[in-house]
């Protein structure tokens, strides 16, 4: 029970951008020691009142206490000062540095004019003890995997003394025992009084972990003090959207015997010589989506690569509508007919300064509707820009905003419209609802059925289980660069899959 001041105590906070009011008059209360879960849905405002807190965004209106005491806060240094301390939603490190050099990147420990790095490196050790969240501080980040570079970031944070730590939708990139590590790590830190605020849209897990949750909807609270123990994930749902969802209608196959993609034997090799997909084989009929479960960092990244010709494969034979396209450039493959949605939206997926329009050109620039004969066509990639928006619930405030402008979940959705859109006959999709919210990811699963039915080949990789075990026609489990085992859609649990993609359990 609240027994002193809050920790942190926001009030009639307003913010506008060009066009929407991000938040208006919101008023949130966080005590000490708890986990405040913040729901809603994509372009509710969320980041942008954790951005606030982080010193990152200037409110228009409002004020901000921390213990006890207003604060105003110029920059993230500010705040950070105050002990506040912000996960965002994407990735910020720096992939070349090691473990240690990305924690004290900016708060060097100094000895005698240079970094005192041994000094560094034992608190280091510290506090993955006491917070569980161990990782070798010399490894360099890019070899790491998502659940390891998460903790990085917690601990970058918690390095610069957080008291409270802001967690952007910290599981969207998580597989569900990365998330169970998580939880615990987050357990020790409450059982360490500091406050965690945590925004997701996997419901069950912020009923799983929450203590008290707010609800936002269109930049305003609709429900505060929320308590996880008297709520349902459906209710959860229906607050956040304000109306009652529609309940799915069950699957039918469509699958035919024309295969689309016929990948025969494929090896990948890194740079240093490491074999990262393995002797692997896969068909993908039309009409069919197979799903490919597996831990991060055990081939998928690879083999999508591979089969975007992003990547070079090493033996092996791709085969596409009969044709081998093994060599073939990316474009190409493109023109021809195979779509792709990225697992990292800003690195491959969206130029973040370019406005919507021009997005949706991107990587296909030599596709209609963006040329007329040998010429950019604005107008087409215009008004089609305007249907992809209007279909996939894309909220903005028009088509001439930079992507930057846009919510982590509206940003996604502009990306699975623009690969959806041109009628493909294979798409590769790594993610594609990731950091998307219950309402909108729902719409999106009845686009690619509906594609589905109308013949579309898919490869779906995807950290949600619930996802791929409800999409896919055929379930494979890859480990170590192979396909370990196929297991049935139809019947096997997420708990089963789970233990099946970490090799222990023999669910196949
Ligand atoms: N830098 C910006 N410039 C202009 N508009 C912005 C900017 N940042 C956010 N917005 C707008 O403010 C609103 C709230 O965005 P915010 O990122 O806070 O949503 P969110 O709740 O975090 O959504 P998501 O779940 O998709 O991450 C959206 O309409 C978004 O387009
Ligand atoms: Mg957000």
């Amino acid at each position: 029970m609240p027994d002193e001041v809050p920790a942190v105590r926001l009030t009639s906070i307003t913010k506008r951008f060009p066009g929407v009011v991000a938040n208006r008059d919101i008023d949130l209360t966080i005590n000490r020691g708890e986990v405040h879960a913040l729901c809603g849905e994509n372009g509710a405002g969320k980041s942008t009142l954790m951005k606030i807190l982080y010193g990152m965004q200037k409110p228009d209106e409002g004020t901000i206490e921390i213990d006890g005491e207003q604060v105003s806060f110029r920059t993230p240094a500010d705040a950070i000062a105050r002990g506040i301390g912000m996960v965002h939603q994407h990735f910020k490190l720096a992939d070349n540095l090691t473990v240690l050099e990305n924690v004290i990147l900016g708060a060097e420990p100094k000895r005698r004019g240079g970094i005192d790095f041994a000094a560094a490196r034992k608190k280091i050790t510290e506090m993955g003890k006491a917070y569980g969240l161990r990782v070798d501080p010399d490894s360099l980040v890019e070899k790491l995997g998502v659940g390891d570079r998460q903790r990085v970031e917690i601990l970058k944070v918690l390095y610069r003394g957080a008291r409270v730590l802001i967690l952007d939708e910290p599981t969207a990139v998580l597989v569900p025992q990365e998330v169970d590590e998580l939880f615990a790590n987050l357990r020790e830190l409450k059982a360490e009084g500091l406050t965690v605020l945590f925004i997701s849209h996997k419901l069950d897990e912020v009923l799983a972990v929450a203590d008290t949750i707010t609800v936002i909807r269109r930049g305003t609270t609709v429900a505060d003090c929320v308590d996880p123990r008297e709520t349902t994930s459906r209710q959860l749902a229906e607050m956040m959207v304000g109306s009652e969802l529609p309940t799915p209608e069950l699957r039918e196959s469509t699958v035919t015997d024309e295969v689309q993609l016929d990948v025969a034997g494929l090896t990948v090799v890194t740079e240093d010589g490491r074999p990262v997909v393995n002797d692997l084989s896969l068909r993908i009929r039309r009409g069919e989506i197979v799903g490919l479960a597996g831990v991060e960092g055990n081939g998928q990244s690879e083999l999508i690569e591979a089969l975007m010709g992003i990547r070079p494969a090493g033996t092996g034979v791709i085969t596409y509508g009969g044709d081998d396209i093994t060599h073939w450039p990316t474009r190409r493959r493109r023109e021809a007919g195979i779509s792709y949605i990225p697992e990292d939206r800003h690195r491959h997926g969206l130029i973040l300064e370019g406005t919507l329009w021009e997005n949706r050109m991107l990587g296909h620039q030599t596709q209609k509707p963006n040329v007329r004969g040998p010429w950019i066509a604005r107008r087409g990639a215009r008004r089609d820009t305007t249907r992809i928006v209007r279909a996939y619930d894309v909220r903005t405030p028009g088509i001439e905003v930079p992507a930057a402008a846009l919510s982590g979940g509206n940003q996604q959705k502009l990306i699975v419209g623009r690969e959806m859109s041109g009628e493909p006959r294979l798409l590769i999709a790594a993610h594609p609802t990731r950091g998307i919210d219950v309402g909108a990811q729902a719409a999106i699963w009845e686009y690619l059925r509906q594609a589905r039915a109308a013949g579309l080949a898919v490869l779906l990789i995807s950290a949600d289980l619930e996802e791929l075990i409800g999409m896919s026609d055929t379930l494979h489990v890859i480990l170590r660069g192979r396909l370990v085992a196929e297991v049935d859609p139809g019947t096997v649990t997420p708990e089963e899959l789970g233990s099946a993609m970490t090799g222990a359990g023999d669910a196949a």
